[in-house]
């Protein structure tokens, strides 16, 4: 047991959109701290905002306990992003100001920030300020640079490929071309995995570009291999040409304008990012909460934890920031895919 950690106290939000996972990682980071190193835990309220409007709670070992299956998160989130707004001032003090200031009045040692590219770029900036931060990657869409694999990420998975398991029936009964449409604003990773569990047909992901004449083409040809129907998966961030709020709207008119075949679209939503984590997303935050304690002991700070090549690193949030983890065109899973004849638009 490291005897200076002692007494240290430890402020943890959660900030950006929500994902399975995140009460594993508080708890991790929570109990670890109080039970090995004495520490006391503060949770803040609502990300960023808490630290702007000094909302937080004290959080005891037991307060950690039963919240390892929970989704959602207890602290609560919001996309409060106090660099961007730095012009605007709440009581005549920036934010970044008012934060650094409440976290010397709470009597903070450390700060820890779960949170995707967006928190952890605010985390390191904090940094720069001056404060003691620990960054911990989380995100369904698994795009945060520098780590292998975010928790959440895994969960929507299991969601995504249920539901595409479940368009099979409906779509053979129906004859129908099935169309999914799945989070992952700027990276296909969820499309590309449950796309490929799911036994997707065709699979659109933002970092391919696609063409309609092709994925048209592709289903055409399928349809005339008498394969009696066909599941299109597709992320949410792929080109929108159409003025339909969602791509799957668009894409799945166009299909059936070009092809003649009985077309539907599902957008999945939000139940990607509910309820109960999966065990290995269970497993990875309960690992980023335990070693970010124990960096924390050890002063590490303005890093953030990571997952490479199974495992627990230290990455500096400096390298993280604005940079985003994309499906590379030569992925080795686009590249088996294309031998099982998926179509990726191209
Ligand atoms: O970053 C996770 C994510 O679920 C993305 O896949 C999605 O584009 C976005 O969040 C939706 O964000 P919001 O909660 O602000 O609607």
């Amino acid at each position: 047991m490291a005897k200076k950690s002692q007494g240290m106290r430890i402020g943890i939000l959660t900030a950006g959109g929500d994902c399975p996972g995140l009460n594993a990682a508080i708890r991790g980071v929570g109990k670890t701290a109080i039970m090995n190193y004495g520490m006391q835990v503060v949770g803040i309220s609502d990300g960023f905002s808490g630290l702007i409007n000094k909302e937080y709670q004290e959080l005891s070992e037991k307060d950690l306990s039963g919240i390892l299956t929970l989704g959602g998160t207890i602290l609560g989130t919001s996309r409060e992003k106090p660099f961007k707004s730095k012009g605007k001032k709440k009581n005549d003090i920036s934010k970044p100001d008012l934060i650094r200031e409440h976290y010397e009045q709470m009597g903070l040692d450390c700060l820890v920030c779960i949170g995707g590219n967006g928190t952890l770029k605010t985390a390191g900036l904090l940094a720069k300020e001056g404060l003691n931060v620990v960054g911990i990657p989380k995100t369904i869409d698994n795009d945060v640079w520098g780590t292998d694999l975010t928790f959440g990420f895994d969960s929507a998975v299991n969601i995504a490929t249920e539901a595409i398991d479940r368009l099979h029936s409906t779509a053979n009964s129906h004859k129908r071309i099935m169309l999914i449409e799945l989070m992952g604003h700027n990276a296909g990773w969820i499309a590309l995995y449950a796309g490929i569990a799911g036994g997707g047909d065709v699979i659109i992901i933002p970092e391919i570009p696609y063409s309609e004449e092709k994925i048209a083409e592709y289903l055409v040809q399928r349809s005339e291999q008498q394969k009696p129907y066909s599941i299109v998966v597709v992320a949410e961030g792929i080109k929108n040409p159409g003025k339909e709020r969602s791509v799957a709207h668009y894409l799945s008119n166009r299909i059936y304008e070009m092809t003649g075949l009985e077309t539907r679209e599902t957008v999945l939503g939000y139940i990607q990012r509910g309820g109960s984590p999966s065990p290995m997303d269970r497993v990875l935050a309960t690992r980023y909460g335990t070693a970010t304690a124990d960096m924390i002991a050890k002063r590490d700070f303005g890093n953030m934890v990571a997952l490479r090549n199974d495992k627990i690193v230290s990455v500096p949030l400096d390298e993280v920031a604005g940079k985003l983890k994309l499906v590379e065109t030569d992925n080795p899973l686009v590249l088996q895919a294309l031998k099982l004849g998926t179509c990726f638009g191209n």
